[in-house]
């Protein structure tokens, strides 16, 4: 499989989610939770597209919601990650793409079509920024980096324990950051931008392809209790450049 052309065809979204009429069009799937014709037209280009190019692989993408999945190898896509922002225009939202095979992510791209930035990572192969390797923060504790946070808006029953953790976290680290693409904060947690990042609840489609990043980059994902994430079910979800990750965990 070559990456790069998995890559030319997610570039080819970037007119989908400039069209701003389209994003307009906004339907409620539940509390904050919405979905916009950007969306859609993105899921149903990329599972025609990937489908014509690779037919014996299944597709697994949020709008047609989780489902059992039953082959060895499926595309999980998340077509905006970051819809809340996009209907608001603040030019924060990414494409996330992950190909699993027999329990593990083979293959992950994360697209900020605003800066026009393609991440990707490969199993083994590591994780890149356009081309250039990138590598996660070199921080050994939370006071030297700034932390990403997750507020799982759809869930809004998580709230009042996760705002405890973000102030425990917002106490020892620098700085915390609220993106509103979790696709994003693992990108920039591979990158080193932060040292880590948090949520209570994220489905598959939004940590699938940040994970591998993360992981390729040096760093390391886990659920808040440390297991590995699975990817057939919500959960939750904490990345970190490694070296901090006991640290963040025990504040969670
Ligand atoms: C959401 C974003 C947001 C996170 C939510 C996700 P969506 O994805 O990643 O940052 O807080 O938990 O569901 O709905 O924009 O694809
Ligand atoms: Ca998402
Ligand atoms: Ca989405």
């Amino acid at each position: 499989m070559e990456i790069q052309e998995i890559i030319a065809l997610i570039q080819e979204t970037k007119v989908f989610v400039a069209n701003r009429e389209r994003a307009g069009h906004i339907k409620t799937k539940g509390r904050a939770d919405y979905v916009t014709q950007v969306d859609t037209d993105i899921q149903n280009f990329l599972a025609r597209e990937l489908g014509n190019r690779f037919p014996g692989i299944q597709f697994l993408g949020e709008e047609e919601g989780l489902h059992e999945m039953s082959g060895d190898i499926y595309w999980i896509l998340d077509p905006i990650d970051g819809t809340t922002n996009l209907i608001h225009d603040y030019q924060h939202s990414v494409v996330s793409l992950a190909l699993y095979e027999k329990g593990e992510i083979t293959l992950g791209i994360i697209y900020d079509p605003f800066r026009e930035d393609v991440y990707y990572a490969q199993k083994g192969q590591g994780s890149f920024l356009n081309g250039n390797p990138i590598h996660v923060s070199d921080a050994e504790t939370l006071d030297e980096t700034i932390i990403s946070v997750g507020t799982s808006p759809y869930d809004r029953e998580l709230a009042e324990e996760n705002f405890r953790r973000i102030q425990r976290v917002f106490g020892k680290a620098q700085d915390i950051r609220r993106t509103g693409t979790a696709a994003m904060d693992l990108a920039y947690v591979a990158c080193g931008r932060t040292g880590g990042f948090f949520e209570p609840r994220l489905s598959p489609w939004d940590f699938a392809a940040g994970l591998l990043l993360v992981q390729e980059a040096g760093g390391r994902v886990t659920d808040f209790a440390g297991e590995p994430l699975v990817f057939s079910r919500r959960g939750s979800v904490v990345a970190s450049n490694g070296m901090i990750h006991e640290e963040l965990r025990g504040e969670l």
